[in-house]
């Protein structure tokens, strides 16, 4: 093993803050291969595993020999099954949801179940040029030697497309849409022309593309038609109840403090259940009991953003606190969280402070934390 893809020597240590989910899950998908092979299970050429692993992988299970897989998703499995069957077929796969509804998260693990490997990725931006979906040239060499094929960088789309692996585009309406363009012919005709070498990339069996999109970008650039028409969409949705959001973050916030080797911190649940139910009924605009209508301030505040309050928070418990997770902890990261307009946002979050959280049973500690770093 290199050192970009060493999990654990010798000192405990991470030799990378995040390793890739093939590496960080290596023994998981050893296990569910093994599973296939012994189970005669049938896997589409080139793939990894048999798609009921894909899937079993994803939402987490225990194989007959007691193998115990972790969920990467937490929620509908039927959904995951949507998924890994499209990739199956002539058609890519388009997650589309909210920020922080796991699209990133998904799409990495289902490369990484599928094909092995979750790095040929192209990263969408408004800068995102053709080269990156097709080939670019190293420019020193085409000048001394002309278009050669030594001379030509391979796009990770067409990396993808030569080995027989799926290739990941994340954010793909921040891409021009000229640019998205140049994935038609990928995705329809699965060839990639090569007119300056006379010749083509075809694309091997076992190719396919999963793009990610979300839902407040709409209108950034938009789909073509022509392209939506090459993508199943799935849509991914916020989690449904309070608990699979607390079990999101809990999991998640383990596996981050355990990779960043923050010293322990305790009794976190009470903690991530009263952040999570915050960030709800902030989204929501009406608290869990639906008696009380409250303001939605106009930042996103998903699982992802209550992971990132609850590890700011046990930092702060584990280097200058007393190792305990208390309100105070979060109440910061909570309010950064809630406030990004300082004046709409900063009135939301007073009025929910004085209606909803003063009066909640319980939750004194956690106002006065609250009141005090507004
Ligand atoms: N249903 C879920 N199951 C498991 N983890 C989840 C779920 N929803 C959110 N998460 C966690 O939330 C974090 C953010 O997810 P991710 O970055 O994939 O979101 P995204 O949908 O790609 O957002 P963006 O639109 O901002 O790119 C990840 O750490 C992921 O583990
Ligand atoms: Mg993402």
């Amino acid at each position: 093993m290199t050192a970009s893809t060493e999990l654990a020597p010798a000192d405990g240590v991470p030799a990378v803050l995040r390793p890739h989910a093939e590496v960080a899950f290596a023994a998981e998908l050893e296990a569910l291969e093994a599973f296939d092979a012994e189970e005669g299970r049938p896997r589409p050429p080139r793939w990894r595993l048999s798609p009921w692993s894909v899937v079993t992988y994803l939402v987490g299970g225990t194989l007959a020999d007691g193998t115990v897989v972790s969920a990467k998703y937490i929620g509908s499995r039927r959904l995951m099954e949507v998924a890994v069957a499209t990739l199956t077929t002539d058609r890519a796969l388009l997650l589309l949801g909210l920020p922080g509804t796991a699209k990133s998260w998904v799409s990495e693990h289902l490369a990484a179940a599928v094909s092995g490997d979750s790095t040929l990725l192209v990263q969408g931006t408004s800068g995102t040029a053709e080269e990156s979906i097709r080939y670019g040239w190293n420019y020193a060499r085409l000048l001394a030697e002309g278009p050669t094929p030594e001379a030509l960088v391979p796009s990770p789309v067409m990396v993808g497309m030569e080995r027989g692996a799926l290739t990941r585009v994340e954010e793909l309406t921040r891409i021009p849409s000229d640019v998205q363009d140049a994935l038609i012919t990928v995705l329809s005709e699965k060839v990639l022309p090569v007119p300056e070498l006379g010749r083509e990339v075809a694309a091997r069996p076992g190719f396919n593309v999963i793009a990610t999109a979300n839902d407040r970008d709409k209108g950034v650039n938009d789909l073509s038609s022509a392209l939506r028409r090459r993508f199943n969409t799935v849509v991914l949705p916020l989690p449904t109840d309070v608990e699979d959001e607390v079990r999101i973050v809990t999991t998640r916030v383990a596996d981050l403090t355990a990779s960043l080797s923050l010293p322990p911190v305790s009794t976190a649940a009470e903690e991530i259940e009263r952040v999570v139910t915050v960030f709800r009924e902030l989204r929501a605009g009406v608290t869990a009991d639906g008696r009380t209508a409250v303001r939605s301030p106009t930042a996103t505040l998903s699982a992802a953003e209550a992971i990132s309050v609850v590890t700011n928070g046990i930092a702060l418990a584990a280097h200058f606190g007393d190792g305990v997770l208390r309100p105070a902890d979060v109440a910061s990261g909570i309010v950064g969280a809630v406030v990004k307009d300082p004046v709409a946002d900063a009135q939301a979050w007073q009025e929910y402070l004085d209606v909803v959280v003063r009066e909640r049973p319980g939750w004194g500690a956690f106002y006065e934390a609250c009141r005090d770093s507004t």
